[in-house]
């Protein structure tokens, strides 16, 4: 039996999937979701999420799909990982998985290369375009790219985007792109002339307070199917939690997760801050938790 069976629990409550069922609404998360959801409807063009490691980028997404796909007039497609090479490999991806069949026969260089010929930028360019104004202005459905682990596209890639962000008619976008990124990302965009000027909404998820992570916890022990009417971590448990997270999701989660298993090894049924700080001194014993700290300087 599982081990979060054994605790009364349905489903397993700290997963680190970005399952959107367990996405907890911050104030901040509620903020950048509803903000997205309303830059979309009016079709403004670019949303950006910066964020560090950890605090929800990827869940955020899902959860933004799950509401996307609710709604029939939009069409959306989601990139996990935008590490393209070029820009042919960019754009053939993207008339991809918007299954868009690529015109070809553009005049390349004066010369018609003709049918059974590889399709030129040019003409990718062109077929995305044209797909993007029969959706938007014949079909009027709001076409949307998400892009997550934005960070990792290249100077190239966004210089892709910033054409795309180019077609547009009198009043709105033609294409809704929606960047959730690593903060480096931050610097990437500012390189780059005419991009962040496009940036219609911008927002920095910031790790979560004291309040929020009593919250997150308690949300995703509900969301699993717990009924007991005790509480499963005492406040002085989420106390040393927060003070080891500070407040990064992913960090709160994993620790949880293993207080939980704990729990069941030691045939206890609730964490206190004993079980945490046992927890913590074992990382810091095995050396996780000095590399790990140096992990998140870096990413300052
Ligand atoms: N708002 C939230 N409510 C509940 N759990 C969350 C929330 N945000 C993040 N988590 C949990 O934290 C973990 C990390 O979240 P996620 O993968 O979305 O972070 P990320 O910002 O995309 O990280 P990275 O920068 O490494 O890609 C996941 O296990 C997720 O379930
Ligand atoms: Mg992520």
């Amino acid at each position: 039996m599982s081990y979060f069976k054994v605790l009364g629990f349905n489903k397993e409550p700290f997963s680190t999937s970005p399952d959107p069922e367990f996405f907890y609404l911050s104030k901040e998360h509620e903020t950048a979701l509803t903000n997205i959801l309303i830059e979309l409807r009016l079709k403004r063009g670019l949303s950006v999420i910066l964020g560090d490691v950890g605090t929800g980028k990827t869940t955020l997404s899902r959860k933004l799909i799950q509401e996307l796909k609710e709604r029939e007039d939009f069409i959306f497609h989601i990139i996990l990982d935008p590490s393209f090479e070029n820009e042919h490999l960019f754009l053939t991806s993207l008339l991809r998985n918007f299954e868009i069949s690529p015109a070809r026969g553009n005049f390349s260089n004066g010369v018609n290369i003709g049918n059974g010929s590889q399709p030129t930028i040019l003409d990718l360019r062109e077929s995305l375009e044209r797909f993007l104004f029969q959706k938007g202005v014949t079909e009027n459905k709001t076409v949307t790219l998400i892009i997550d682990e934005a960070q990792k596209l290249s100077e190239d890639s966004l210089e892709v985007l910033r054409v795309l962000l180019n077609y547009e008619t009198n009043e709105f976008k033609l294409l809704q792109l929606v960047l959730l990124g690593q903060l480096e990302l931050h610097s990437k965009i500012m390189n780059i002339p005419n991009f962040f000027d496009r940036i219609s909404f911008k927002y920095t998820l910031n790790p979560l307070d004291f309040d929020e992570t009593k919250e997150m916890i308690q949300f995703r022990i509900k969301q699993a199917g717990y009924t007991a009417n005790m509480h499963l971590f005492l406040d002085e448990a989420v106390r040393e939690i927060y003070q080891y997270s500070r407040g990064y999701p992913r960090r709160i989660t994993l620790l949880c997760h293993k207080a939980l298993k704990n729990l069941v090894l030691k045939n206890k049924f609730v964490v206190d801050a004993g079980i945490i700080r046992e927890l913590i001194d074992e990382e810091i014993k095995s050396g996780w938790h000095k590399r790990d700290l140096l992990a998140q300087k870096n990413s300052y």
